[in-house]
């Protein structure tokens, strides 16, 4: 085995290959990214002198590619600097660089003899330890490498992508028979941990787990429609987030995913079965005449949807299956949509939706019943579980829920007997289940296995705090915005779970009593949680509702105590190490520069965005972030302090939010002494590590430095930027206003250049400021839009 994968070539350039290199340089992975070598000149090259040998035309494939990558939206690199860690090559000339890597991914073109042939040549040159795995969508693993030898086939394995693979969490493996344990243990750690992935184990079957389900279910759907008299963007109504799947539901999803791609997916199962089941994977005509037509989806702008112009307006069009012509779409309403509208959890919408006696539950009943037959009777042949299965689907597709979850929710009983009423075919397992006395597929954090017949744990990793337990058995204390956990070896974990982590006083009580805690009787403290984004910022609400009716007064106290709440963190004896993920916005952020160290996932969108609702940063964010940028430069002789606080000034009057953990670095949000973490799982666990060798290296809190700052001229230097934007009317009186009360603060107010403050004097520049903004209408229109559209109001 490699000891770690240090290098690693990705054969083929396409939409796949090259977002799978981004994903392996996103890593810090330095990766050769390989295709094919052009045979002849086009005629630009030709124009500027080059030749076939030039650098630039023997690897124009991967070049181009990687040049894409930089454009592609949803983006998969995380800075466009990373780029840098990819190499073009070509499998022409470069072949024997192979040799140089510990992982070669192939990537090419879904075909067995492309793929067959490739895996001759790479056996030849690859280095003995180098693992080799195939992205294929659903070609047989065993199939590709039946003529390789043992050697090979013992650390070879299929390793599928869902695309976007940065975005997209399942990673499929599939074993082919000879495939090591060793190997399979080393990958799925590698790729759990350093890739972030969920890794699902597959059989070698046509288009393994999730490609096989959801085709299935997508498939059906189409062919149900044709039989239900609804229209595409009816279907889509009912077929998204109701039923708990994406909201681009059915027939956006295909436009995405492109029709050209799915019909080729759904051509490996076709070509592998018969009957009843190969005639659903041949897709109905209609959508081959669009295929043919060139209405591929998205990437050519034109699919199942249309966007067109009308009235100057951009309005979207759908297809009409019988005459291919796009047509203006309506909004589905009805009373099963109305009523499941008010229904906040899935359990209750889906067993709702698929039992009323109206046609669209019918509809709705025909697609999941049939559905989780399916998934039902391919289990043994796509997967060792369940478990496995619900995972892919969640995973790979999206789903708030796999078929067995799913069907859990509607009721185990009731949906067979309703299933046999309905003349689907329920497998033996199922019915031996019901003899059994067994009514569900999960209990407890366990799920039924059909071959013992019995109930299985799920599995867990070592790095997995199981927060609701700790709640019950070690928490110390707490109230309705956080709890504070024991998470064993001294350390003391404070979880948030006020609604969307937002911080109200609750928190901040919190974050004072968890520190005090911390300093009096543990080793130091860890602020995280499980949910879905660390946490949206401040309670806007609250301080909303407080200026409606005029309480400055209670403003100011909760704005004082959030910036002693800081404080806290900063000065805390013991270290206080914050996980942070996803949004992790305004005081969000404010909660995360103070502490001794920031462990970010990779996907953690950070920003200071209060200039969005009219604000600015209250809880000491302004000075922080000022911190920061100060001590990015502290090294540099001839640093000039003017651009450390016209950086601060930028990234906060425009609210930036960094599109990745490696970009908050370059914003400064992160430095030096915080880790972005690959596997978010894993987040506790590390920052707990990180506060055991922190207090183990006898932490000490940093010391209370007076803080240079730019003064009164450095003020009207960051002005006068804001105010070309103004002149420009690229920004609005009100921004305006937002970029002096933010200028002044980070000047530090009315002083000379140079001078050196003390930090509660900026603290308390910044709660000026915050407050005659709070009281501004036009501030508080912003709040009250915010609120209610969760979108930012121009004003
Ligand atoms: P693509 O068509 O975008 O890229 C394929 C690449 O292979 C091209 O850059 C092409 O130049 C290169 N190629 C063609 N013939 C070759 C040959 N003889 N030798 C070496 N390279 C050659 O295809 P895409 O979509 O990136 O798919 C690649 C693989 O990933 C396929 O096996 C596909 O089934 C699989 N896959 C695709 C997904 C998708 O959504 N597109 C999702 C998951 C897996």
């Amino acid at each position: 085995m490699p000891v770690q994968i240090r290098k690693a070539a990705v054969i083929g350039s396409g939409v796949m290959g090259a977002q799978i290199a981004a994903l392996l340089a996103n890593t810090g992975i330095q990766t050769l990214l390989f295709d094919l070598k052009p045979q002849e000149l086009t005629a630009k090259e030709e124009k500027q002198g080059l030749t076939l040998k030039s650098h630039a035309v023997k690897n124009r494939v991967v070049l181009e590619a990687i040049e894409k990558l930089k454009k592609l939206k949803p983006a998969p690199l995380g800075t466009k600097e990373q780029a840098k860690l990819l190499e073009a090559c070509n499998l022409t000339d470069d072949l024997r660089r192979l040799g140089e890597v510990d992982w070669i991914i192939e990537a090419v073109v879904e075909k067995m003899p492309v793929k067959k042939e490739l895996f001759a040549k790479i056996e030849k040159v690859k280095k003995p330890h180098c693992i080799v795995s195939s992205n294929t969508s659903g070609l047989s693993i065993e199939g590709m490498v039946e003529e390789c030898s043992d050697e090979f086939k013992a650390k070879f394995l299929g390793t599928h992508f869902f695309n976007p693979p940065r975005y997209l969490k399942l990673v499929e493996f599939i074993p082919n028979t000879q495939t090591s344990d060793e190997t399979l243990q080393f990958m799925r750690a590698f790729t759990e941990q350093r890739l972030g992935k969920t890794v699902v184990i597959a059989k070698d079957s046509p288009n393994f787990i999730a490609n096989r389900i959801g085709t299935y279910g997508l498939l059906l759907t189409v062919q149900e429609m044709e039989k239900s008299g609804l229209s595409v963007s009816d279907v889509d109504a009912l077929t998204g987030k109701l039923i708990g799947r994406p909201k681009s539901a059915t027939f956006r999803t295909l436009d995405v995913v492109g029709l050209d791609t799915f019909m080729h997916v759904a051509k490996t199962v076709y070509d592998h079965t018969e009957g009843e089941e190969q005639a659903l994977f041949d897709p109905p005509n209609f959508m081959k005449r669009l295929v043919e037509n060139g209405a591929i989806g998205q990437k050519v702008g034109k699919g199942f949807y249309q966007k067109n112009k009308k009235d100057g307006k951009s309005i979207i069009l759908a297809v009409n299956p019988e005459t291919l012509e796009y047509e203006e779409t309506t909004k589905y309403q009805s009373e099963l949509t109305s009523q499941t509208k008010q229904m906040k959890s899935l359990r209750k919408r889906i067993a709702f939706a698929v039992s009323q006696n109206t046609d669209d539950s019918k509809f709705l009943w025909n697609l999941i019943s049939n559905v989780l037959v399916y998934a039902s009777q391919k289990k043994d042949e796509i997967a060792d579980d369940i478990y496995s299965i619900d995972v892919a689907m969640k995973t790979g597709f999206g789903w708030e829920a796999g078929p067995f979850e799913l069907w859990d929710m509607i009721g185990f009983e009731q949906t067979v007997t309703k299933m046999k009423e309905s003349g689907l075919e329920v497998p033996t397992w199922i019915d031996k289940m019901k003899g059994n006395n067994v009514s569900q597929f999960y209990r407890d954090g366990q799920y039924y296995d059909n071959h013992s017949e019995g109930y299985v744990d799920i599995p867990k990793k070592d790095s997995y705090y199981n927060l609701a337990l700790l709640r019950k058995e070690k928490k110390i204390f707490g109230n309705d915005g956080a709890s504070l956990l024991d998470i064993g070896d001294d350390v003391v974990l404070m979880e948030m779970h006020s609604p969307n982590q937002s911080i109200g006083l609750d928190v901040l009580d919190m974050i004072r009593r968890s520190v005090e805690e911390a300093e009096k009787s543990y080793r130091g403290l860890v602020i995280s949680h499980q949910g879905k984004n660390f946490c949206v910022g401040a309670n806007l609400m609250m301080i909303l509702l407080e200026a409606q009716s005029d309480n400055y007064e209670d403003i100011e106290d909760i704005i004082h105590i959030f910036q002693q709440s800081m404080a806290k963190i900063r000065y805390s004896s013991k270290p206080v190490v914050v996980g942070a993920f996803g949004m992790t916005l305004g005081g969000g952020v404010e909660m995360s520069l103070p502490a001794a160290s920031i462990h970010a996932d990779f996907e953690t969108y950070m920003g200071l965005v209060e200039t969005g609702v009219g604000l600015i940063p209250g809880g000491g964010g302004n000075k922080e972030l000022y911190l920061r940028n100060l001590k990015n430069v502290a090294t540099d002789v001839n640093f000039d302090l003017q651009q450390v606080a016209n950086k601060t000034f930028e990234t906060i009057a425009m609210a930036t939010v960094s599109t990745s953990a490696l970009e908050a670095k370059k914003l400064n949000y992160l430095g030096d002494q915080d880790a972005i973490i690959f596997d978010k799982e894993e987040i506790i666990e590390r920052s707990k590590q990180t506060v055991l060798t922190l207090e183990k290296n006898h932490y000490l809190p940093p010391t209370r430095d007076p803080i240079p700052v730019v003064g009164e001229s450095g003020y009207a230097t960051m002005l006068l930027g804001a105010k070309s934007l103004h002149w420009a009317g690229r920004i609005s009186d009100h921004d305006l206003k937002i970029a002096e009360k933010l200028a002044f603060v980070i000047a530090g107010g009315r002083v000379p250049k140079g001078t050196f403050v003390d930090e509660q004097y900026i603290l308390d520049i910044e709660r000026e400021a915050f407050l005659s903004l709070v009281g501004e209408p036009k501030t508080q229109q912003r709040m009250q839009h915010m609120l209610m559209t969760k979108r930012p109001l121009r004003n």
